[in-house]
């Protein structure tokens, strides 16, 4: 019965009518965390940028293309008991051209002006009123993997972030299984690697435990 927010999947940055610029997630394990989390018995609203998984039954989907549609839609979504920061969001939107960039006769490269986008979980964990009680990210690192999610534990404000190491070799980005370290205030706790669904039980489960 408890009201949990998850975002999960890409974001979509468009360049002009036919472009954008994306990523490698998936979608997989926000909708596998999704899915264990209804199991469990939680409202679950999914706020998802364009995944490659389809969304699963029993919750409130709220689809997104963009960061900033993501952010509005989070902002919607709450009040909430937990809220849970799957998704890869693009760090950068690009100033979008209204009409198809064409090449020009010299064939030189477009030059693209990019901006910050918001960052969703560290406007909701450093919210004074109305912050859902459990605020939890994931950290994608490809290097250093506990230390630079620790860090950013610190710097965004979340209660606990869940680390995963997605370079290339893992395959865990896109793949169907992940290694993850969670980390509190009290410390990093490593997790065998598994598959997406059985990482996500586990974290469901401990979510519900902390509700309880
Ligand atoms: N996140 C977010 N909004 C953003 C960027 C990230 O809500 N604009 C969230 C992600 O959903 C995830 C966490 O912040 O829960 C960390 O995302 P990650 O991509 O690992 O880190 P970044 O914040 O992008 O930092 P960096 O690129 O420096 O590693």
């Amino acid at each position: 019965g408890k009201h949990i927010l998850v975002t999960s999947g890409p974001t979509h940055e468009p360049i002009d009518p036919v472009r954008y610029i994306a990523n490698r997630s998936s979608g997989a394990q926000g909708t596998a965390l999704a899915q264990a989390l209804s199991g469990l018995g939680a409202k679950v609203t999914f706020v998802t940028g364009p995944a490659q998984v389809p969304p699963p039954a029993g919750v409130t989907v709220v689809k997104v293309e963009t960061a900033k549609e993501m952010l509005a839609a989070v902002e919607n979504a709450l009040p909430a008991d937990a809220a849970i920061f799957a998704a890869a969001v693009a760090d950068w939107n690009v100033a979008t051209s209204e009409q198809k960039i064409k090449k020009d006769a010299k064939g030189s490269a477009p030059q693209l002006s990019f901006a910050a986008n918001p960052d969703i979980l560290a406007t909701v964990s450093q919210l004074t009123t109305g912050r859902p009680p459990l605020v939890i990210g994931f950290a994608a690192e490809t290097e250093n993997v506990v230390a630079h999610a620790t860090a950013k534990r610190d710097r965004k404000g979340c209660d606990w972030i869940v680390a995963n190491d997605v370079s290339a070799e893992t395959g865990i980005m896109g793949g169907a299984e992940n290694q993850v370290t969670l980390i509190d205030a009290s410390g990093a706790e490593p997790w065998p690697r598994a598959s997406k669904e059985e990482v996500a039980r586990k974290l469901a489960q401990r979510v519900a435990d902390h509700l309880a």
